[in-house]
Formats: C-alpha cells, structure tokens, sequence
C-alpha cells in the first residue's frame, strides 16, 4: 500500500514504514501548498501529516477511496476535519502522551522566564549595560509556594502539575470537564470552576485542544478576572486565546505578563505582540525534545501501519 509522508521526518520511522509499504516522502522541509498537498496525496493508502497539513474534506477527496488513515504527528487534531473524515471512514490518529515531558518542561520554562526576567536579563548584559550588583536589578516574584492554576489537566497538563508540585511545592488548582480524582490525590490538586482558577492563580497555565467550545475560551473578560500580577502560559493552541485581548491585557498591566509558544494566526504574529516587554515568545517550539520529535514520529508510523495491517491505532481521535 502507499504510505504519502508529508515532510521529511526521521529515518527510523520511514524505514519502519518502507519496510511494510510504499513510501511517498515530500523531501522538502516545507510546508506543501494546499495545492500541493491534494496532488501529493493522490492514491495514497495513509497519509503521514503535521499539525501544518490542513486535512479537509477536498484533500480526502483528492486522496481517493482506498485512503484508510490520516496520522498525525501531533497530539493536536485541530487542522483535520474529523467529521469529514469520519464521512469517508479514513481513521484518524495521533501522538499523546510522547510530548508530555516536552510541553510541560517548556510551560515551566517560560513560568521560569517570566518570573526572573530571563530574555530582558539576557538583552542587558549583551547591551553592555552591567555595571555591578544591583539589588533592585531584574527583582520578580518566586515561584516556589505560589499558586498555579492548571486549564485542562490531559497528560501534559498533569505533568505540569507534577513538576510545579514536587520542584516547586507549588498549589495545584485545576479546570477541566470532569474531575480528576488522581490530580487531587497525588498533587493535593483543587478543582476550581474556571473564573475562580483565574481569579486565583499567581499563574495560568492552558493546556486544553482546540474545539469550538475552547475557541477564545481566555477572553479579555477572563483576562480581566486574573490578578494583575499573574503570569498566564499558552503552549496549547493560539486560538484558545483571544490575542487581541490578551494584547490589551499586556499593555494595559491588566495582567503582570505572558509566556506564549503558539499564536491565533500562526505563523501570523500580531505585530503589538512584538512590541512588548511583558511577554515570552517561542515559536511553537514546546515538543522541540530530541526525544519527544523521535517518538511522535514512531508513533505515528506505528498507528499507520497498525491501521493499514487491519489493527487498532495506539491512539484514535474520533469525531464528537
Ligand atoms: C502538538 O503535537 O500538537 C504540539 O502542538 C506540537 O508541538
């Protein structure tokens, strides 16, 4: 069968799959046009894709009947249609659990860059500007014992959790659709409605998918119930955030900063964004772990082989 891989990810996991299939493999380190992607998909069996490929209903059309299975390398499932896909009984799959470690150490990471400053720090002494001990210099707030307010505890959210809890001996608060019953007992973790968790969290960290309900789910009247010294993390999807709110928020010291790894209109920055000293940036980079790309590729590999040999895929994401 054809195997069509949309980027040239890791040879363990081409091999894995030529070794059972034929392999289709866009050598390029770009991203393949929409136009493109529809050619390259043609007569494919799987299609192997990232969280960039758009897979809507005309590239499952353009992929043909025999299409059996959209892996993708990702945990995130917003860029395919899984009703379209659902339509066409193509499987849809992807790769939780592999990134957790990746995710929560960068959610940690720009908690850490905010509370010591760490960019602004970083800009001072290559300026030249250091000029001797200052107590006043770069002061911000400890992490250790403070709040942090946890939305959406999945896999990753959960290992933010660990790490705040046993480094940081921070208080765990959480928001999800159901309770979680392992948090509270192992992190003492409190289930809070969201509007209390943001009303008091010294720090929020968002680690929901993208559906229509999380769709702007931090709004500026969200933002306006957070405490004007917290920090808020976003290494879950742009849109969950409502960006032009969050920019007014910045500006307007509504909150005390952002540390944000993905964006509305990503690869799109708004411009103010740029412009501003009270915000972490990174451009979708928080599963950037040797470990973590490695296995997010083998697992996809794997879920298209379990599905084109007639198995069950490690992981199916289904249409609601
Ligand atoms: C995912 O897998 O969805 C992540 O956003 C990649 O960093």
């Amino acid at each position: 069968m054809t195997v069509a891989v949309t980027w040239p990810i890791n040879e363990v996991a081409i091999k894995k799959l030529e070794a059972k299939h034929e392999v289709k493999l866009n050598k390029k380190e770009d991203n393949l046009t929409p136009d493109e992607l529809k050619e390259f998909v043609k007569g494919a069996d799987a299609i192997l894709c990232l969280l960039t490929n758009k897979i809507d209903a005309s590239v499952l059309d353009a992929a043909g009947p025999q299409l059996k299975v959209v892996a993708s390398m990702s945990v995130g499932f917003d860029h395919i249609d899984l009703k379209a896909c659902a339509e066409r009984s193509v499987i849809v799959t992807n790769t939780p659990s592999v990134l957790d470690n990746a995710v929560a150490e960068h959610a940690i990471a720009l908690m850490f860059g905010l509370s010591k400053a760490l960019p602004a720090a970083d800009r001072f002494v290559r300026a030249g500007k250091y000029e001797g001990w200052d107590p006043k210099l770069f002061v911000g707030p400890e992490l250790t014992g403070k709040t942090l307010g946890i939305v959406g505890v999945g896999h990753i959210g959960s290992k933010v959790a660990h790490i705040a809890k046993k480094g940081l001996a921070m208080n765990i608060l959480y928001t999800d659709i159901k309770r979680n019953e392992d948090l509270e007992d192992d992190y003492d973790a409190k289930y809070r409605e969201l509007d209390d968790l943001l009303a008091e969290s010294d720090v929020v960290s968002i680690h929901v998918p993208l559906l229509p309900t999380t769709k702007h789910l931090i709004n500026l009247m969200r933002l306006k119930h957070m405490k004007e010294t917290a920090f808020l993390i976003n290494t879950s999807r742009g849109p969950v955030v409502d960006e032009a709110a969050l920019v007014h928020a910045l500006k307007e010291k509504i909150i005390a900063g952002a540390g944000i790894d993905v964006f509305e209109h990503e690869p799109k920055i708004t411009p103010e964004l740029l412009r501003l000293d009270n915000v972490i940036m990174t451009p979708h980079t928080a599963s950037a772990t040797k470990e973590s790309r490695d296995a997010m590729a083998n697992d996809a590999a794997e879920n298209v082989l379990r599905v084109l040999a007639g198995k069950s895929p490690l992981h199916e994401v289904k249409a609601k």
